[in-house]
C-alpha cells in the first residue's frame, strides 16, 4: 500500500487527487485526529508523532509513505529521511509535499510575488521560502500563518460567519504586506476546504494554488523513476483508513472531505 499520513482529515484532500490520478494502487490513510492540530506544536512533538505514524504505516505493509501534511513535512521529513530510514528501514521511502509544490509554483505567478498560507509550524520552519527560492531565486515569497483555519475545518465551521471573518482577516493581512501578490498557495492540506470563503475574500486577479493535483502528478513521476518501489505496491484499487480518534468520529468527518461510505479502524499509539 501507499501510506498517506496527516495530522487529521486534511490529507484526504491529497488522497483524493492521488486516487484520481493513480486509481490502480492500494492506499492506507492514517489521520492522527486525536492529537490534531499539529500546527502550533513544537518541533520535537511533531517529529515524535509523525515518526510514530510512519512506523505504524511501515508495520502495516507500506513501502512508501507520503506525509500529506505540510507541518509534518516541514518539521519531521528531513530527520526521518536522514536519521531513521538509512539505519532502520533502508528499503522504505517517505516523501513530503513541500518540495514538489515548490517546484511547480514558479510557473503560476506573473508578478513574481507569491503568498503562502500555512500553519504556524510550517511558517516558522521557513521551508517554503527556502525550497521555492532554491528553484526560483527571483520570486518574492510572503508567508502568513492562519492559526484559526485548521480548527475551523476540523470542527465543521467551513462556511460559517466565523470562518468568513477569520479568512478575510488573513487574506487582507497578506495582501497588505505585499500588494503585488498574484498567487496564493494554500500550503496546508486543510485549507482547500475553506475555498469558498477564501475566494470570497480574494481579489479576482489573484490565483489560488491547491496542492493535491501537484502532489499526485509528482507521485506519478516518482513511481516512474523508482520501479524498485513501484513494483512492491499492491494494485487492487482499495483504500483503508486508520485514525487515532474513534472510527465513528473519523467516518463522519471524512464525509465532509468527500470520502463517503468509508469504514475506519481506530488505533492507539
Ligand atoms: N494539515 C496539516 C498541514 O498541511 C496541518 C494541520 C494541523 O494539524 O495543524 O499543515
Amino acid at each position: 500500500m501507499i501510506g498517506v499520513f496527516d495530522s487529521g482529515f486534511g490529507g484526504l484532500t491529497i488522497l483524493r487527487d492521488l486516487q484520481k490520478v493513480l486509481p490502480q494502487y492500494d492506499y492506507l490513510y492514517l489521520g492522527d485526529n486525536a492529537r490534531a492540530p499539529y500546527g502550533s506544536r513544537s518541533f520535537e512533538t511533531i517529529y515524535r508523532y509523525t515518526l510514530q505514524a510512519v512506523r505504524e504505516l511501515f508495520s502495516r505493509g507500506c513501502p512508501l509513505v507520503i506525509l500529506a501534511c505540510n507541518t509534518a513535512s516541514a518539521r519531521a521529513l528531513r530527520s526521518i529521511q536522514q536519521q531513521v530510514l538509512p539505519f532502520e528501514f533502508p528499503d522504505r521511502r517517505v516523501l513530503g509535499i513541500i518540495r514538489p509544490t515548490a517546484e511547480e509554483i514558479g510557473h503560476v505567478s506573473k508578478t513574481g510575488h507569491i503568498g503562502i498560507f500555512a500553519t504556524a509550524g510550517t511558517v516558522s520552519s521557513g521551508s517554503y521560502p527556502i525550497e521555492i527560492n532554491h528553484f526560483y531565486p527571483e520570486l518574492k515569497v510572503t508567508q502568513h500563518a492562519c492559526p484559526m483555519w485548521v480548527p475551523l475545518v476540523e470542527y465543521g465551521e467551513r462556511e460559517s460567519d466565523g470562518a468568513r471573518y477569520f479568512v478575510k482577516k488573513e487574506v487582507e493581512a497578506v495582501l497588505r504586506e505585499d500588494p503585488e501578490i498574484d498567487t496564493i498557495l494554500l500550503a496546508c492540506t486543510h485549507y482547500p476546504l475553506l475555498e469558498k470563503a477564501i475566494r470570497e475574500s480574494t481579489p479576482p486577479g489573484v490565483n489560488l494554488v491547491f496542492q493535491g493535483s501537484i502532489v499526485a502528478d509528482k507521485t506519478v513521476d516518482y513511481l516512474k523513476r523508482h520501479p524498485e518501489i513501484e513494483k512492491r505496491l499492491a494494485k487492487n484499487g482499495k483504500t483503508s483508513f486508520l485514525t487515532t480518534d474513534t472510527a465513528e468520529f473519523f467516518e463522519k468527518g471524512a464525509f465532509f472531505f468527500g470520502m463517503q461510505d468509508i469504514s475506519a479502524e481506530s488505533l492507539t499509539f
